[in-house]
């Protein structure tokens, strides 16, 4: 007895697919964008659209300092080497998490306030303003030095843009920058830049002075 997939393989395709129709997914589709990037959309949430533009303008530019920011995490995170290798994987996996939920904050911030939030990589890389690593691995040191640097350009520029958003009744662009941007890097940087204190691992200082001494 022939089973129903031999048959089934005997059926040409225009049967095979008949009744079918509405199922099938409609590919290769384009259009002309709904919204170009730089224009806004304005959303009922009492906030003027003069005000909406300017800080939409601002945050993509923390948002693709940030999205710099993380993916540089995660290559460190890959990359690191030495005798703090495990401690340094970890932290700086657990700091490109917690970049990361900034990035999507920041995006819908900017989503919400009627813009467009950048958003591939190219574009990121055009935009922001943290100098570009080499594709080479670097020493701890090195690694920890550019991230310092690339947490104080987003923190100087979140300081700016909250005041102003503030200044302009925009309280949740505000209360974004405060309450999470803010606070998230000023934390990462702390961690990062206690490594860099240049402090005995084994013997103290006045030992080894003492020892020296006598
Ligand atoms: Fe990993």
């Amino acid at each position: 007895m022939k089973n129903k997939t031999t048959n089934q393989k005997n059926l040409p395709a225009s049967q095979l697919q008949e009744g079918s129709e509405r199922a099938r997914p409609i590919l290769h589709q384009h259009a002309s964008e709904i919204q170009p990037y730089g224009k806004i959309a304005k959303l009922p949430i009492a906030l003027d659209q003069q005000v909406c533009a300017a800080d939409v303008e601002l945050l993509n530019q923390i948002l693709a300092d940030t999205m710099t920011l993380r993916d540089m995490y995660k290559k460190h995170h890959w990359q690191v080497a030495g005798h703090t290798f495990y401690q340094l994987h970890l932290l700086f996996d657990k700091h490109f998490e917690e970049q990361s939920e900034l990035v999507d904050a920041i995006a819908e911030r900017i989503q919400l306030l009627g813009g467009i939030s950048i958003a591939m990589a190219p574009d990121v890389a055009e935009t922001t303003f943290i100098p570009r690593p080499p594709r080479g691995r670097e020493e701890a040191p090195v690694q920890i030095s550019r991230l310092l640097e690339a947490h104080e350009i987003i923190l100087k520029e979140a300081r700016t843009v909250a005041k102003q958003a503030a200044d302009a009744g925009d309280d949740g662009t505000n209360d974004l920058l405060v309450s999470q941007v803010i606070r998230t890097n000023e934390l990462q940087v702390w961690f990062l830049a206690e490594h860099l204190v240049d402090v005995p691992v084994v013997r103290a200082e006045n030992a080894k002075a003492a020892a020296s001494g006598s």
